[in-house]
C-alpha cells in the first residue's frame, strides 16, 4: 500500500495506471473506517485494478457550530485496517494542499441539496460536492464508490457527474449495519451507552414503515404519524426530519406507488445520525 501525500503525485500516479490499461476505483472517504467503508473497499477490489482510498476531513462540508473538530481521527487504525485489503493507494491529502489560501471555486447541485439534510445543513453538499469535484480531478477514477447510508449524497455526486461530464461511473453499495440494525457510521463513537442502545429505534422506524406497507397502508401521513410515535418513546432521540419521498427526486410523496425513500435524521442526544430505507409497494 503506497501512501502518497501530494495532489500532483497522485494525479500522475493515477494518470501512469490508466496509460497502462488500468482500471482505477476509487473509495473518498473521511477515515474513522467501519465496515461500511470496508465494503465499499471490497467491491472496489472487485470492480478496480488499482484501488484508491483517500482520507480526508473536508472542513468545508462541516458548519462553523458542527463537529469539524472533534470529528474521530485515527489514521494509524485506518491504515492497519487497510493493510488487510491490499489496496494499491492510500491518499491522504494535507488541508492545505487542497484548501489553500484564497480559495474561492465551489460547486453546487442545484435543488437535490436544498432537500432534507440541506434543509438543517444549508452548506454541506456545497462543501462535498466541491471536494469530491477535486478529489475527481486528482484520482481521476474509472469507477467510485459511495454508501447508500448518506442517501442524498449518492445522488448528489451522480447529478453532479452527469452534469459536469465526469466519465466515471458512480456506485452505491447497500448500507451496513450492527446486530440491532444501527446503520454504521464514524459518528457513533460519539454515542454513550444509554444513546447507542436508545439509537436503535431508527432503523426499528425504517422497518416499521417496510412493515406496514407490506400489509397495505398507503397513507403517508399516517405512515409518519406512527413512525414518529415509535421515535418518540425514546426520549433521547429528538428527530431532525422524517419524510417519504421519491427516491430519485426525493420530491416528498403524500402516498406510496412503487419505490418510496424513508430517509431520517435525528439527534440522539448531541449526536446527529442519518439513516433510511428504500420501500416498494407491489
Ligand atoms: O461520505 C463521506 O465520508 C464524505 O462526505 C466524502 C464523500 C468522503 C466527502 O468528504
Amino acid at each position: 500500500m503506497r501512501e502518497i501525500k501530494n495532489p500532483r503525485e497522485m494525479y500522475l500516479y493515477s494518470l501512469k495506471a490508466k496509460s497502462h490499461g488500468k482500471r482505477v476505483g476509487f473509495v473518498p472517504t473521511m477515515g474513522a473506517l467501519h465496515e461500511g467503508h470496508l465494503s465499499l473497499v471490497e467491491e472496489a477490489k472487485k470492480k478496480s485494478d488499482i484501488v484508491v482510498v483517500s482520507i480526508f476531513v473536508n472542513p468545508i462540508q462541516f458548519a462553523p457550530n458542527e463537529d469539524f473538530t472533534g470529528y474521530p481521527r485515527n489514521t494509524g487504525r485506518d491504515k492497519k485496517l487497510l493493510k488487510n485489503f491490499a489496496i494499491d493507494v492510500l491518499f491522504l491529502p494535507p488541508a492545505d494542499k487542497l484548501f489553500p489560501d484564497g480559495f474561492k471555486t465551489f460547486v453546487e447541485v442545484d435543488v437535490l441539496s436544498k432537500k432534507m439534510c440541506g434543509r438543517s445543513r444549508p452548506a454541506h453538499f456545497r462543501g462535498v460536492a466541491t471536494i469530491v469535484t477535486k478529489l475527481f480531478n486528482i484520482v481521476n477514477p474509472d469507477v467510485a464508490f459511495f454508501g447508500e447510508k448518506d442517501y442524498q449524497q449518492q445522488l448528489i455526486i451522480r447529478q453532479m457527474a452527469a452534469d459536469l461530464n465526469f466519465p466515471i461511473e458512480v456506485v452505491s453499495l447497500p448500507t451496513v449495519r450492527e446486530f440491532d440494525g444501527l446503520a454504521m457510521s464514524s459518528r457513533n463513537a460519539y454515542l454513550n451507552q444509554k444513546e447507542r442502545k436508545s439509537a436503535a429505534i431508527l432503523y426499528k422506524a425504517l422497518s416499521l414503515a417496510q412493515r406496514e406497507i407490506q400489509s397495505g397502508e398507503r397513507d403517508v401521513n399516517k405512515l409518519l404519524f406512527r413512525l414518529r410515535s415509535l421515535i418518540g418513546s425514546e426520549p433521547v432521540v429528538r428527530l431532525d426530519y422524517l419524510l417519504a419521498a421519491d427516491p430519485r427526486t426525493l420530491q416528498e410523496v403524500k402516498s406510496i406507488k412503487g419505490k418510496v425513500l424513508f430517509a431520517l435524521a435525528a439527534y440522539i442526544g448531541k449526536t446527529r445520525l442519518i439513516d433510511n430505507l428504500v420501500v416498494e409497494a407491489e
